[in-house]
């Protein structure tokens, strides 16, 4: 039997300890060998591969990225993409794919298993905003990040009596912003899932000054949106998936916070280095755990399915349920980080 792999999307830590986990189980246990697809769907849809074997993985496992490379390329938006999928995979004598990506790479997973491709899909994304399991691997990781950072720039805003203004990402979801604003103690968190006012946003932080505090920090979601007519936004770019290309909220915050309030403020995006580098331990042990049960899942042929985190167990679910809608931030959790703003 011969499996292949690829990893789609955005790349996030963990990636590798995916394929390690799914090369060292496929071989040693089963004797199968590993095929991987370079560069996302772009591999199986130009025959760009790469065998995997046990030496490809020896020292990988706490290696950032994803030795397989990643694009955000879409088979259904090219003219014959699936056809030609179906190809490359009988031609290379691949009986099932293992994808490891997020909402995207595993919404085309979806539709070829639909269409009688044999797909096993495994959950990431630093934006954790995947139904269907309690978290992915990659997010603990951008969240520690994002804490460190934030911490950093506590330190700086109180010498300066400045408000800290920090952008993470996470697309239309504020898990990351959520997570790291707690950790971290922000005063005030903006997710796109509560449209904000930038009016109260200024009032929190001078009720904060009026009190004493001699800083402020205010962490914003990349995908944050301010109430209708509130404030200035900016038009975006779209990829292949239909997805805009955020980032820059933190600018206008900046901006508009500084000169309602005539406190000196500074804004930091984090941007890419959330998901770069070394994955966290929880990720190493999650995205391991989620290899070990692709292989079971492909060795039973239980395709069309995802493997996911519920509590303690991995379980499978249905690939459909996994895409069907973003999941966005348990409004109890965004509320206990509330209790702190202002
Ligand atoms: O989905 C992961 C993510 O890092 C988002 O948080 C962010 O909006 C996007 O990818 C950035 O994509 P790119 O690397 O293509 O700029």
């Amino acid at each position: 039997m011969r499996i292949g792999v690829l990893t789609g999307g955005g790349d996030c830590p963990g990636l590798n300890a995916v394929i390690r986990a799914v090369t060292r189980k496929g071989i040693e246990a089963h004797g199968w060998e590993v095929l991987g697809f370079q560069n996302g769907w772009q591999g199986p849809l130009e025959g760009l591969t790469r065998p995997i074997g046990l030496d490809d993985v020896e020292d990988i496992l706490a290696r950032g990225g994803t030795i397989l490379g990643s694009s955000r390329t879409n088979p259904f938006k090219v003219d014959g993409g699936v056809d030609r999928i179906r190809k490359v995979l009988a031609d290379n004598g691949v009986d099932a794919l293992v994808a490891i990506g997020g909402e995207d790479t595993l919404g085309v997973a979806t539709k070829l298993h639909e269409l009688g491709v044999n797909v096993v899909g495994v959950p990431k994304t630093i934006d954790n905003d995947l139904s269907a399991t309690d978290f992915t691997f990659g997010f603990d990781t951008a969240v520690q990040i994002a804490t460190d950072a934030i911490d950093r720039l506590h330190t700086t805003a109180e010498s300066h009596d400045r408000v800290m203004v920090c952008e993470v990402m996470g697309r239309h979801a504020g898990w990351i912003a959520t997570f790291a604003g707690m950790a971290g103690g922000a005063d005030v968190i903006l997710i796109p899932e509560e449209p904000f006012d930038v009016d109260d946003v200024c009032d929190r932080i001078r009720h904060r000054h009026l009190r004493g505090a001699r800083f402020s920090i205010v962490v914003v979601a990349e995908g944050a949106i301010p109430k209708e007519g509130t404030m200035a936004t900016l038009e975006a770019e779209v990829d292949q998936f239909g997805h805009v290309r955020l980032g820059g909220i933190g600018n206008l915050l900046q901006t508009e916070i500084e000169g309602r309030t005539g406190f000196e403020t500074r804004v930091t995006i984090l941007g890419h280095i959330q998901r770069g580098g070394t994955p966290t331990a929880y990720d190493r042990v999650l995205a391991t755990r989620f290899g070990v049960e692709a292989i079971d899942a492909v060795h039973q042929g239980d395709f069309g399915t995802m493997v996911a985190l519920r509590g303690p167990d991995i379980v499978r679910v249905p690939l459909a349920d996994a895409v069907r809608e973003l999941k966005t931030v348990d409004r109890r959790i965004y509320d206990a980080a509330s209790v702190f703003f202002g």
